[in-house]
């Protein structure tokens, strides 16, 4: 049932591609023209008029929650808060009948984010659902939502769900932009026509495999790591983070690039890899100054960066080279090289990929 793969988690990384493509399928057309997520349009009334979003959720569906925060704001230009569930359940939060509640969870039975939806629909709030286990609690219990339709998850560490959670979140951006009229044809028609070629550029930064595992033997028996970047990057850092944590056991943190200066840092010396997302699209040249200040203290670089790239590539110990699209649709192409780094790894080190210690698939206790 694996596929011919060694575990679950690589068969999940590897599907990907079609996983976007199924997440797709009926929501935009051929032609790229169009993006239509039902639970928008028969919801238009409340979703318009929200004052603001709130989303909820944990993990890994927590940090797909920062990006969607991030693409609605842009082309919605409505606040979106993005809240750790088991924190917003316990805080007696401020919510308003007009906020819009964004579920996001793969299992849909996490607990902390079935009783933060219960808590906002006390308070007269709209709850969207983004899950992917059909017919699951937390379907059950919103007012509308979108599946991701990615397949059943096996592997314990998040993979294919995070990057369809992104993918439904940039067709809910999308169809609300249109529908409010904050963002241009032009620039929906470019979006949605990159979205549409998702698939096939994932394919080639898959084609990376056997590189990364090649990357993965000299980082084996580091004892932390540091990911690094910014704007849309930076939740991409977060989940690189966790995911190596989850299934290698080494210690990861993920920072947002320029907040390094303001402590982490002090941690930087020849033993500390530093993974820094650093593709074409957004604050590069920042991002390359952030290089070289882990430089001259010695650290070492492994680097995402776009095909093509000669400055980053000069300066870091080690580069992998990925296929250039459009800013807001970076972390469904830089995501998927980190999950294989942090697989490969937690194979060298000979650790269960699939079924890591001390973590359940569903965490239905709080
Ligand atoms: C990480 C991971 C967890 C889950 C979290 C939420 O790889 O799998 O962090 O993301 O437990 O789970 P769901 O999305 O099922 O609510």
């Amino acid at each position: 049932e694996k596929g011919g793969y060694p575990h679950f988690m690589l068969k999940e990384i590897v599907e990907q591609p079609g996983c976007i493509h199924d997440c797709m399928r009926g929501r935009i057309n051929i032609e790229g023209s169009n993006v239509v997520l039902s639970a928008v349009i028969d919801y238009k009334e409340k979703l318009l008029n929200a004052k603001r979003f709130i989303i909820v959720a944990c993990g890994t569906s927590w940090h797909a929650g920062l990006i969607g925060k991030h693409l609605i704001e842009s082309f919605c230009r409505i606040p979106v808060e993005v809240e750790y569930a088991s924190e917003f359940r316990y805080r007696d939060p401020v919510i308003n009948s007009d906020d819009v509640i964004i579920a996001i969870s793969q299992s849909g039975e996490t607990a902390d984010t079935l009783a933060a939806i219960e808590l906002a629909k006390s308070k007269g709030a709209f709850i969207y659902g983004i899950c992917n286990a059909v017919g699951s609690s937390i379907p059950r219990a919103t007012h509308t939502g979108s599946y991701i339709h990615v397949g059943p998850e096996i592997g314990v560490a998040s993979t294919k769900a995070f990057t369809g959670q992104v993918t439904v979140l940039t067709m809910l951006a999308l169809t609300l932009a249109k529908e409010k009229g904050t963002i241009t044809q032009n620039d929906f028609l470019s979006i949605v026509k990159e979205l549409n070629m998702i698939p096939e550029k994932m394919k080639k930064v898959l084609e990376l495999n056997s590189k990364i595992a090649e990357l993965s033997k000299i980082f084996t028996y580091a004892h932390n790591f540091i990911y690094l970047g910014r704007g849309y990057s930076y939740p991409v850092a977060l989940e690189g983070a966790l995911k190596l944590k989850e299934i290698s056991y080494i210690h990861a943190e993920g920072y947002p690039a320029a907040e390094m200066k303001h402590g982490p840092i002090a941690l930087i010396d020849a033993e500390m890899p530093v993974v820094v997302i650093a593709t074409h699209n957004g604050l590069y040249e920042k991002v390359l100054s952030n290089i070289q200040e882990i430089k001259a203290r010695k650290g070492k670089v492994i680097a995402l960066v776009t095909e093509g790239d000669t400055y980053i590539s000069n300066i870091a110990d080690y580069c992998i080279e990925l296929p250039e699209t459009i800013e807001c649709l970076d972390p469904l192409i830089t995501t998927v090289p980190l999950q294989l780094l942090a697989y490969h790894i937690a194979v060298c080190k000979g650790m269960d990929v699939d079924q890591p210690r001390n973590l359940a698939k569903s965490v239905t206790v709080e």
